[in-house]
């Protein structure tokens, strides 16, 4: 047995989606442990398109079990939204749980992040909103409702006299929003517990300590550089999507991990306010927004774009404790004649050169990319399935990744089908 977890090395949108669909089908459990319905992502199945946000993919493969887990934030209307699409398309939700402890995103986090994102002028995230940061806050708060609490009249009200006090001064005084009186919450309350309630693993303990021998699969949403604690704070998530993440959100411990997967693209992409430094406001930038399709799932936002970052890129391998890389969109530089890595940083203020990420990203303004440049392959890749038959210089191009990086990269997509992959182990 050996566990995975898949998490995205950059910011998110490094093409997990399709390497955790892979993995899924070799997997008997399938945990989703952070993040909610910020992250999205469309996996092709039998010419099929299907949309996640929440629900693990995995879901496509007939019996396994999907659990979101206790890390995640779950918004109920979005949730069924999603399931009732995956259900018009034949999908079979049986294997699908929840955990009784997840958090549940209420209207007013999502009023919240709105009015956070308008009036917090140049301290603007860009979030998705979709109440993330608020639903999260109030966990850490200690005021925020589990799913378990939707179908405990008693502990409802009790806890509802505790926070809904707090949020309608802060909605009103602060926000200029309306109130929620207690009977409206109770009765919204009412209709989330029967949207989850086919799905809610009420006896967890069990459920897990059942589990606790299949081969498991956790997957992260987002990616290292918007972990809360890791990332480029506080142009980041909520959550922790670093391979430790997993542990905490799951309900398994760390030695239940055998192998981290980093996910990274060839090159750099972001949504969202927050430093950048090798983004590329230019030509190149935008040739290859175009060729790679990188505008954002959920929002349909036009990503930034930029050379590959090995700075940041060692960062997030030692943060996120990646054991190996899955490195994707590769055949996106199939027509570049020149390909760059940023390996170092050189602080313009001191002329320091360093390849170890600073990380007050207030000083990112102050550092500019030094590159190694490297000759493009001007083929087509996406044929390829063999390591050995990748043209010489995509080769280069990923040994000297790996070897910066110091990690193997095992997977290599080239494409967005499951047969465009190359596995090196
Ligand atoms: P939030 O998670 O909606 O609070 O957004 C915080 C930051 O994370 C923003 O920069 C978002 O664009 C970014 N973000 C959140 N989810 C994703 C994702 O799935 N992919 C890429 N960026 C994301």
């Amino acid at each position: 047995m050996t566990n995975k977890v898949v998490i995205g090395a950059q910011w998110g949108d490094e093409g997990k989606a399709k390497i955790t669909d892979i993995l899924a089908n070799r997997a008997d459990f399938i945990i989703r442990y952070q993040g909610g319905c910020n992250a999205g992502h469309t996996v092709v199945a039998d010419d099929v398109t299907y949309k996640f946000h929440l629900v693990p993919s995995g879901i496509l493969y007939k019996n396994k079990f999907c659990l979101i887990g206790t890390g995640t934030v779950i918004h109920p209307e979005s949730f069924k939204a999603e399931i009732d699409e995956l259900k018009q398309q034949g999908v079979d939700l049986t294997g699908l749980k929840i955990s009784s402890l997840a958090s549940v995103t209420m209207p007013y986090h999502i009023e919240a992040d709105g009015y956070n994102e308008e009036h917090a002028g140049k301290g603007k995230i860009g979030t998705t909103k979709k109440g993330i940061g608020p639903t999260y806050t109030d966990k850490a708060a200690r005021i925020g409702l589990k799913i378990q609490d939707l179908y405990d009249e008693e502990t409802l009200s009790e806890k509802l006299d505790v926070i809904l006090p707090l949020k309608n001064k802060i909605l009103s005084k602060v926000y200029g929003l309306d109130e929620y009186s207690k009977d409206c919450i109770i009765d919204l309350c009412k209709k989330y517990a029967e949207i989850f309630k086919p799905y809610v693993c009420f006896d967890l303990q069990k459920f897990l300590y059942e589990h606790k021998n299949d081969n498991i699969l956790f997957e992260g949403a987002q990616g290292v550089m918007l972990d809360i604690d890791w990332g480029t704070y506080p142009f980041v998530t909520s959550s922790n999507p670093i391979g430790g993440g997993a542990a905490v959100g799951s309900g398994y411990g760390p030695k239940m991990i055998d192998d981290v997967i980093g996910v990274a693209k060839a090159y750099v992409t972001r949504v969202g306010e927050g430093p950048f430094v090798t983004e590329l406001n230019d030509e190149t930038g935008k040739h290859i927004r175009d060729v790679g399709h990188e505008f954002g799932v959920t929002t349909g936002r036009p990503r930034r774009c930029g050379w590959f970052d090995a700075v940041t890129m060692r960062y997030a391998v030692q943060a996120g404790g990646i054991t190996q890389v899955a490195l994707t969109k590769l055949d996106v530089f199939d027509t570049f004649k020149e390909i760059k890595i940023c390996t170092a940083y050189k602080n313009i203020r001191t002329g320091e050169i360093t390849k170890y990420y600073p990380t007050d990203v207030y000083t990112h303004k102050y550092f500019e990319p030094i590159y190694e440049t490297y000759p493009g392959w001007c083929s087509d890749i996406s044929k390829v399935r063999e390591y050995d038959k990748l043209p010489k210089n995509a080769k280069k191009y990923i040994s000297r990744l790996e070897e910066i990086l110091e990690v193997p990269i095992s997977i290599v997509s080239v494409g967005p089908d499951r047969e465009q992959t190359i596995w090196r182990k």
